[in-house]
């Protein structure tokens, strides 16, 4: 019996990264490695191929995903999720690692629950939002791509005297705008987790402004739906120009870093030995720097929450 890896939802930066320690640990094991082309939808249209080492030759340094991605509303259908594991059998695979967030992992559980397959999820999504994990793949490059983004702004910012609202992604989730904010010294950040205390802020910067003040950088996730609010209350309560910047997918793509190669190789050798091992249904997640894995039944609806100690941090300096 052969194993397969898929991606599923938003690309993130380090599944190429992992999809090619897959296909190399697979061969050093003497398994065959099958690729999942383009998430839940390729597998209901029988899109699986064998890996060769030379599919994943110079993939390292790439964002995205070679084997491609999507959001497959089919697969919520139960006559979908019967083709797709239907095709699995015709190629004999009963081991799956799918790359994904919290809605590939809600359509592997209701999966499992149907069929008889052994898989590891493993967390790969920008807004580190998976529950039981401190980190997924994609998070580390995301925040350098926003760090250089919020450098650049403040140089610009700091030389026009201009507010900037610069808007992060994150679909629920303020974990990318809460760390950018801390990292990159912004005055405000605005985070669905938080309540802002915008009375004390106005206090504070009217304050910051009167006494030489010549810029604001602001951080709001996509999540607080916010941004355009932020923009009007910065310019009318504070009366200084504000331009908004939404950065977009540009979060997404990317060279990724030295911290997401490695973790993608550790998550997959970990997976990869897991379901070699035994019958699972889990997700690997990682937790005070140690990997561990978790039953998909434990993870379903569940979501990851911010840290504590950074919300306490960010309360105190956007006060
Ligand atoms: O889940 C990752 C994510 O990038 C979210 O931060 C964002 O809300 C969403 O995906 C965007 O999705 P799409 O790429 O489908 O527009």
């Amino acid at each position: 019996m052969a194993i397969a890896i898929m991606c599923s939802g938003g690309d993130s930066c380090g599944m190429n990264p992992a999809i090619k320690s897959f296909v190399d640990y697979c061969y050093e094991k003497q398994e065959e490695p099958y690729f999942i082309y383009e998430g839940f939808e390729g597998l209901i249209d029988n899109k699986i191929k064998k890996a060769k080492h030379k599919d994943v030759a110079g993939i390292l340094h790439l964002g995205g995903t070679i084997i491609k991605t999507s959001r497959s509303k089919r697969f919520f259908e139960k006559k979908y999720r019967q083709k797709a594991y239907e095709n699995l059998k015709s190629h004999d695979i009963d081991k799956i690692i799918v790359l994904g967030g919290n809605g590939s992992f809600e359509g592997l559980h209701v999966f499992a629950q149907e069929f008889e397959i052994s898989f590891v999820g493993i967390p790969a999504t920008i807004d580190n939002d998976i529950y039981g994990s401190d980190y997924a793949l994609g998070v580390d490059t995301a925040l350098n791509i926003i760090k250089s983004a919020l450098d650049d702004i403040r140089d610009t910012s700091a030389s026009i005297r201009k507010a900037f609202v610069v808007e992060t992604m994150g679909r629920d989730c303020g974990y990318l705008a809460a760390i950018s904010a801390i990292t990159s010294g912004a005055e405000i950040c605005v985070i669905p987790e938080i309540k802002t205390d915008f009375d004390s802020l106005e206090k504070k910067l009217k304050d910051e402004l009167k006494h030489g003040r010549e810029y604001i950088l602001a951080v709001v996730s996509e999540g607080s739906k916010q941004t355009n609010d932020l923009v009007s209350w910065i310019s009318n309560k504070l009366k200084i120009e504000t331009r908004s910047i939404v950065l977009g997918h540009i979060q997404r793509g990317g060279n990724p870093t030295v911290f997401e190669r490695l973790m993608a190789n550790e998550f997959v050798i970990y997976s990869v030995d897991k379901l070699l091992e035994e019958k699972t249904q889990s997700v690997i997640v990682y937790k005070n720097s140690k990997f561990k894995f978790i039953d998909i039944k434990k993870i379903s609806n569940k979501k990851q929450k911010i840290n504590k100690k950074i919300l306490e941090q960010l309360g105190k300096m956007t006060k």
